[in-house]
């Protein structure tokens, strides 16, 4: 087993990749707490991880939320061994209807929760720890209607280099990973029609090399490279786990 009693924090773990790498992680010896804004996806979580899972309801768009989330880890475990910043959601929004109050929101949850999920975290986490960030594809190609997620992953892409120096000197290691077009419920919850979903889900698929959506078991099974000591050389880079869709 590649974790055998390691403690992992996982935002986003209620769901799609991150709840694919809880399970992971659980099957590699890993003791997990996951994060989730909504009780009845987390519940429904805590079923298919079993009994020993934490599971902890915060919005990570609070940063008291992600306090008491850290502090409650302290307190069952004392450590954070693993931190996997993933929590991550946006709607499609055109460049004439964005507006202030759409970027705070994108703005606070994907960039300044993984930056406090980072920061609150980092004071537990031992010698040989790992970070790891979901940044995603819109960081290497532009997409209509994605302006500010986008920009929010390039700039969680840009904290893995900066932390990463920061954090090197304690032997703790911060890497990204990078989606491509992963089958999650992350596009049900963009604001598209069906019918939009799935024009958007067939341009998508004809750009990707290997011609599929990825799983998010496939995502996992990188983010447990990066978890593990298998990586242990590899701090401030970004793994790029999208079927061709951006390489070529
Ligand atoms: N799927 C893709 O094709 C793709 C591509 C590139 C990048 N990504 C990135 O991959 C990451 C995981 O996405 P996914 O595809 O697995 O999507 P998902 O299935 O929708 O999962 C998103 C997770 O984020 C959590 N979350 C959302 N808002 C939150 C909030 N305010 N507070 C706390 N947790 C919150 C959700 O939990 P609750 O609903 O319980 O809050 C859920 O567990 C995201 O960062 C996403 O941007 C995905």
């Amino acid at each position: 087993m590649k974790l055998s009693n390691k403690v992992a924090f996982i935002t986003g773990g209620t769901s799609g990749i991150g709840l694919e790498t809880a399970k992971l992680f659980r099957a590699e010896g890993a003791k997990v707490v996951i994060l989730g804004s909504n009780a009845e996806r987390l519940k429904a979580a805590g079923k298919e991880l079993g009994d020993e899972a934490l599971l902890i309801q915060a919005d990570l768009r609070k940063v008291s939320d992600i306090e008491l989330a850290v502090e409650e880890t302290r307190a069952k475990f004392g450590r954070i061994d693993i931190v996997f910043a993933n929590a991550g959601a946006s709607t499609v929004v055109p460049l004439e209807a964005v507006t202030p109050e759409y970027i705070e929101d994108n703005l606070t949850l994907n960039f300044t929760g993984t930056f406090f999920t980072i920061q609150k975290t980092a004071p537990l986490i031992p010698s040989g720890g790992s970070i790891i960030v979901t940044t995603s594809f819109l960081n290497t190609i532009g997409m209509p209607g994605l302006s500010i997620l986008a920009a929010t992953k390039a700039a969680a892409r840009s904290l893995v280099r900066t932390l990463g120096a920061e954090l090197a000197p304690r032997g703790i290691r911060v890497n990204a990973i990078s989606p491509g077009a992963i089958s999650t419920p992350f596009y049900g919850k963009v604001g598209l029609s069906e019918d939009q979903l799935s024009a958007v889900a067939a341009g998508l698929q004809e750009k990707v090399a290997l011609k599929r959506f990825g799983h998010a078991a496939e995502l996992a099974k990188t983010v447990l490279f990066l978890a593990s000591d298998d990586s242990s050389y590899t701090t401030g880079t970004e793994l790029v786990v999208d079927g061709g869709l951006t390489q070529f």
